[in-house]
């Protein structure tokens, strides 16, 4: 089944061995003088410089770039316990690795289906390393704390002697929901992880940016786990290419995931979380069941190449889901219009 457009990240078809090998080819980044450690260095004085940090360090994954801040932020603390939203990634997709490999305990604060907020964090009560801030939150529909609410609840964490950190996989999408610029952003937090394959569009990777002492600190880690790999540069151009082609780009993807959102709205078929989206994401509410909507979406990507959804959520009601849209490059080719039509049709094709 040839998947020809998408309204999911996940399943960007620019990440194909075919596209990656053109991309990297036509990058200019390349000449044949490059070493395999200049890509690299590059992109970590790059996302350094667009956070306002002083070092970063190239990670292959975001799983191991979060276990090490969170395992600095312990040693240099001397405390083991985290702090974060129920539904963060650490917790639900990692086989709980923070324990596993380093030992670590982890608080989750509050409801499962909102945004943290003081309260709650005060409410945990043993002294922290750290807290771990997702921004935007992408289980809840790619939602982000009101910027007083966040500056409120990073300092009171740092108050405490304990570090904040920005899980931010889709930071770049983030910021386009604060009228601040990544680098003050990043500013409320001591580290922050920011992902190269998310809204970036490039093949793996991530990148930790801190002070000099913390991201150090890190490399140590870095090489323990096996992270310290010397050709990661192909995962480095395709990062740099996508600082260069598609970070300018996260309003114009906003901006579509709002009209996508209103289409879908107005139709009324289905409803999005939030209705109006802060950030290129957002969350579609279907009255089928999870079972029937992915029947129906599979159907649809066979008879026409769009690929709707990856997965669907479940909900407590039976007889609804939800499914996630991440606005890229790719999402662009399909209009609103569109989009309300197939989701409509998809009790149709069950
Ligand atoms: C919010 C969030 N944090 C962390 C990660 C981990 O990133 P990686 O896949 O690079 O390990 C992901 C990956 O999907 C994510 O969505």
């Amino acid at each position: 089944m040839e998947i020809r457009r998408s309204l999911s990240m996940h399943a960007s078809p620019r990440r194909s061995p075919f596209e990656v090998l053109r991309r990297l080819s036509e990058s200019g980044l390349i000449a044949p003088d490059t070493t395999p450690e200049e890509p690299v260095a590059r992109l970590e004085e790059r996302v350094a410089g667009l956070l306002g940090k002083p070092k970063a360090l190239f990670f292959p994954s975001g799983t191991m770039a979060q276990q090490t801040a969170l395992r600095v932020h312990a040693e240099t603390s001397g405390r083991r316990a985290f702090a974060g939203h129920p539904q963060t990634h650490l917790q639900v997709w990692e086989n709980q690795g923070y324990s596993a490999v380093h030992g670590l305990r982890f608080h989750p604060v509050g409801d499962r289906n909102a945004l943290m907020g003081l309260p709650q964090l005060r409410a945990v009560g043993e002294p922290l390393a750290a807290v771990v801030f997702e921004l935007p939150q992408r289980d809840l529909g790619g939602v982000l704390p009101a910027w007083e609410d966040l500056r409120e609840q990073t300092r009171w964490v740092r108050e405490q002697g304990a570090a904040a950190h920005c899980d931010g996989a889709r930071l770049w999408e983030a910021q386009t929901g604060y009228e601040a610029s990544l680098a003050q952003v990043a500013d409320l937090f001591d580290t922050v992880y920011v992902s190269l394959y998310k809204g970036l569009e490039g093949a793996r990777g991530a990148v930790l940016a801190g002070d000099e002492v913390t991201i150090a600190h890190a490399a140590v880690w870095r090489q323990r786990l096996g992270g310290a790999i010397a050709d990661a540069w192909p995962l480095a151009v395709l990062g740099l290419l996508g600082l260069d082609e598609v970070l300018p780009r996260m309003a114009e993807f906003r901006d579509h995931a709002r009209a996508l959102a209103k289409a879908i709205n107005d139709d009324g078929f289905a409803r999005t979380h939030p209705v109006v989206p802060q950030t290129p994401m957002f969350h579609v509410h279907l009255p089928m069941s999870p079972a029937d909507a992915e029947r129906a979406a599979q159907a649809l990507a066979e008879e026409t190449g769009v690929k709707l959804l990856l997965y669907t959520r479940s909900n407590p009601d039976p007889g609804r889901c939800s499914f996630e849209v991440g606005v890229g490059i790719g999402a662009l080719e399909l209009s609103p219009r569109e989009v309300a039509e197939l989701i409509r049709g998809l009790p149709s094709r069950v």
